[in-house]
């Protein structure tokens, strides 16, 4: 990620949106065939428990590279009561660069061929769905996003990874890289065969591919930070910071020497390692630390509405930090985002989308929770794979 200027965008010379006009979704999840049709402003979608409101976010989801907001398995976004012709989900989109059509969906089955998803850009094959990285930004809030602030480090950094994939897609790679030579050392020390120098080939790798990985970390809390201490949202701001054992160390010295001590860290760790199945230090032990600044309360011990409120926090600060870096305003997904938020919360969180220009997609039960959104959202109802413009 390179280094750009921090404005945050205002109503007159905010960015130009990343906005479905045209939505379809073939034999996706509880839906049939449904197409909506849309403009660039947010979009509510309420609906009884059940209806399809997620599934549509998650098909949203799916224009960007990965596995959509719930990591599903191809198989699984299948129509189950259709089962033999393949899910597909397609877009109209207006970006800053003219329109875009994009369509995705699982290919059809062979004998032969792993299960896979296709991607067409304008109307020609990518060759993954890594290419959708490039015209796509796109990001989500889940409720299932509000355990991550209060629970264990692994999700809090696998949500940090995620973030840092946005910005600098050689991030994936270098987790795979890293989690290889890792699974690498352990097969060898379980099995007790391996030899010093092999495993000293792993472990430098496994260094280097560390420093790599929490540079990219560090770097996105940077700017994380800086936006977060130019908001003026009546959030509770959140002190976010990466710990770990090369992120510590790198914030005062060289690169080179951070690797140094881990390599040294590995060998050290061999037996212990062997004995326990695991791996005791490294890039897969960082955390993502959350703490609400104005009590000085870790994210852990706050309140469920704190914790939410938080999150809200961070993401709003993502999603500024995404709209400056790409020069347009991302997809917003907001899946059940009114529960927990107190009626002044929800007013201010959608003050905050209006200002950040972006297509908010914002999912709930009751209507009367986006009430103040009325005068220029558009409103679906969606009921058992249906859905309706209100
Ligand atoms: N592969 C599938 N095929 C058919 N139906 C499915 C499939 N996967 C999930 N569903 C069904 O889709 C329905 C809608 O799920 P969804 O999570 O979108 O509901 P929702 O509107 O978000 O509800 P809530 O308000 O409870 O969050 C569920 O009843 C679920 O059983
Ligand atoms: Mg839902």
């Amino acid at each position: 990620m390179g280094a750009f200027k921090l404005h945050a965008p205002t109503a007159s010379n905010a960015p130009a949106a990343l906005a479905i006009g045209k939505l379809s979704l073939f034999s996706f999840r509880n839906y049939t065939e449904v197409r909506i049709h849309c403009d660039a402003a947010p979009i509510v979608l309420v609906g009884a428990n059940g209806g399809g409101k997620t599934n549509l976010l998650e098909a949203i989801s799916l224009l960007a590279p990965g596995r959509g907001l719930r990591r599903a398995l191809l198989a699984d976004l299948q129509n189950r009561t259709l089962s033999s012709e393949p899910w597909g989900v397609a877009a109209d989109l207006d970006t800053p660069d003219g329109p875009l059509v994009i369509g995705t969906g699982r290919a059809p089955c062979s004998e032969g061929t792993q299960d896979h998803r296709l991607v067409h850009i304008n109307g020609q094959p990518a060759r993954s769905a890594n290419a959708l990285a490039e015209p796509i930004a796109l990001t989500w809030i889940t409720p299932e996003m509000d355990r991550l602030v209060g629970e264990g480090a692994t999700a809090r950094r696998k949500f940090l990874d995620r973030l840092v994939y946005s910005f600098d897609p050689a991030h994936g790679a270098r987790v795979r890289r890293y989690d290889k030579a890792m699974r690498e050392r352990l097969r060898l020390l379980r099995e007790g065969r391996a030899e010093a120098v092999w495993l000293a080939g792993l472990e430098s790798d496994m260094a280097q591919t560390a420093v790599a990985i929490a540079a990219a970390r560090l770097h996105m809390i940077r700017h994380l930070r800086t936006v977060l201490a130019e908001s003026d949202d009546p959030f509770p701001r959140p002190l976010i910071a990466a710990r770990g054992t090369a992120e510590d160390q790198l914030t005062d010295h060289p690169a080179l020497q951070v690797e140094d001590t881990l390599r040294a860290a590995f060998a050290r760790a061999r037996s212990d390692d062997a004995q326990h199945g695991t791996c005791a230090v490294g890039a897969h032990r960082s955390d993502l630390r959350i703490t609400h600044r104005a009590k000085n309360c870790p994210a852990e011990s706050c309140s469920t509405g704190e914790q939410k409120a938080l999150l809200i926090a961070l993401m709003l600060a993502y999603v500024r930090l995404l709209t400056i870096q790409r020069d347009m305003a991302p997809l917003f997904l907001l899946d059940d985002i009114a529960a927990h938020l107190d009626s002044c919360r929800r007013a201010a969180l959608f003050d905050a989308l209006r200002a950040l220009g972006c297509q908010a997609w914002l999912t709930g039960t009751d209507q009367d929770d986006f009430a103040a959104l009325a005068p220029y959202a558009q409103f679906f109802r969606v009921t058992d794979g249906q859905v309706t413009l209100l």
